[in-house]
């Protein structure tokens, strides 16, 4: 059941739930008992929700923090914790936006209340033969109409990390290459883009050596989706690349049984692609948004690639594949040599592409390294307004060397340190000279292995598609 929310003047007379933000400077509202806040140890602090009897019905006191301390991410925060207390309720209500201070628009804040809503509600139950989603559909929020479009923004965003996560929670056995490019093609139809899907033979034809040297070893055909937003009045062309392995089992260099478990994950950097793509749709901004997508999966059939072969890259540079778990960045190579072709303004990669990016920065902060520093200073000042975070990494041309090979160009692995570090200069082999590009190496925050965080449940996260949005509207 989809999510709908309503703005209303003021709070309806009953609803199932009504949520009332307060902060730490007045944490008891009028009506409420303020004993069963207290022994429920509520202060109004961040993050604090206590569930109680109010002058209209039950009502969800809502802690929104210090008074000079709430940011949007506070909204976010407060709606996700809403949303999961109201999980067994269809119709609730809230009022938030009256403890908003100046520094927060309420149109941010509405957009982040929203989000909030239709991300922690978010649940993966398809696969289940039992379930209980989270019951809410609709949301009354008292506010002025004003407020609609960042309601709708945060809506149509959300939409699009939901639909990531799925493609990511979907397994690699049910989500093939083939299967991944007729959803693409079927988002890009409902949007009105531009779809171009290759199979085996157009890939041949393009003289993509990466993406079929990591396919070889697969019975599933490889597939290379492009997804193009032309706006009559572009002022801008921005190319957007996703790491496309729908499951990654090492190839014949074999992942453990353990390191494969989340492998399903390793389509992430395009299922953000896709996720933002059908955002960028809907939102319109006036730049051109054209997206690329190498699919396969990384098996180990008859014919696998084997340690010591030499592929051709459709740039012509080969690479020596001394481990065929690092397949990545084989794909990427192609698709980042064909996104060079069409001459954008920027290219924007991502990829669950290291284990060494998430020893280096944990499992939260996605790797950023690239050419241009004013284009690396916007991923970060998006990475800062959506709360997804993002830590640069240095591309030092010292280490450039560690990817030399004695019979190729260049070869697929550096040394036994860092290794997200050589696998940005190998993907820098393949971008233009000339063309600002950001490598996000997000196979830390992509993925959820136990646990949940904040908005997130175990599993897909979407990482990406909010800072992509952002960074796609800012330029
Ligand atoms: N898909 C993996 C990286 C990964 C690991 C993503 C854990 C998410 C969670 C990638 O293809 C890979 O296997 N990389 C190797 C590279 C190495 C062989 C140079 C790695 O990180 O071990
Ligand atoms: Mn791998
Ligand atoms: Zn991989």
């Amino acid at each position: 059941m989809a999510l709908t929310i309503g703005l209303v003047r003021k709070a309806p007379a009953r609803t199932e739930l009504h949520a009332l933000a307060v902060t730490t400077a007045d944490p008891n509202p009028d009506g409420v008992d303020p004993k069963v806040l207290a022994s429920n140890g509520f202060a109004g602090k961040a993050g604090e929700l206590v569930v109680t009897s109010g002058p209209a019905g039950p009502i969800a006191v809502l802690g929104m923090g210090d008074p000079e301390s709430i940011t949007t991410s506070s909204y976010r925060q407060a709606a996700v914790a809403f949303v999961r207390a109201a999980s067994r309720h269809k119709r609730v209500s809230a009022d938030v936006f009256a403890v908003a201070p100046d520094t927060v628009s309420a149109r941010d804040a509405a957009q982040a209340f929203a989000e909030g809503l239709a991300l922690g509600r978010y649940e993966f139950t398809s696969l289940k033969s039992k379930s209980e989603p989270n019951k809410v559909e609709s949301v009354s929020l008292v506010g002025s109409s004003g407020l609609r479009a960042g309601v709708e923004r945060g809506l149509t965003i959300s939409a699009g990390v939901n639909l990531a996560r799925d493609l990511v929670n979907e397994p690699g056995g049910s989500l093939t290459p083939t299967v991944f490019a007729r959803r693409a093609s079927a988002v890009g139809r409902q949007h009105k883009l531009t779809v171009k899907v290759m199979d085996a033979a157009a890939i041949k034809r393009a003289r993509m050596g990466g993406l079929l040297g990591v396919n070889r070893g697969s019975s599933q055909q490889p597939r290379f989706v492009q997804l193009t937003y032309s706006p009559p009045k572009a002022n801008k062309h921005i190319a957007l690349v996703g790491k496309g392995i729908t499951f990654d089992s090492g190839g014949l260099s074999i992942k453990t049984g353990t390191g494969m478990m989340t492998m399903k994950c390793d389509m992430a950097g395009a299922a953000a692609v896709l996720g933002t793509m059908s955002v960028v749709a809907q939102l319109a901004p006036a730049v051109k948004v054209s997206a690329f997508m190498p699919l396969t999966d990384n098996m180990l059939g008859g014919d696998a690639t084997r340690p010591g072969d030499v592929l051709e890259i459709r740039n012509g540079k080969t690479v020596e594949v001394l481990n065929t778990d690092a397949e990545g960045r084989l794909v990427l190579a192609d698709a980042l040599s064909l996104a060079s072709e069409s001459k954008p303004d920027a290219i924007i990669d991502l990829a669950t592409l290291t284990g060494a990016c998430m020893v280096a920065l944990g499992p939260r902060y996605a790797g950023a390294m690239g050419t241009d520093e004013p284009l690396v200073a916007q991923v970060l000042a998006s990475s800062a307004r959506t709360g997804e975070r993002v830590w640069q990494l240095p591309l030092p041309s010292e280490y450039r060397s560690m990817i030399d090979s004695p019979v190729a160009d260049i070869k697929n692995v550096g040394g036994p340190h860092g290794g997200a570090i050589t696998a940005g200069l190998f993907l820098k082999e393949f971008v233009a000279e000339g063309i600002p590009w950001v490598h996000l190496d997000i196979a830390g925050p992509a993925f959820i292995d136990t646990g949940s965080w904040d908005e997130h449940p175990r599993g897909g996260t979407g990482f990406g598609v909010r800072l992509l949005v952002d960074l796609i509207d800012s330029l």
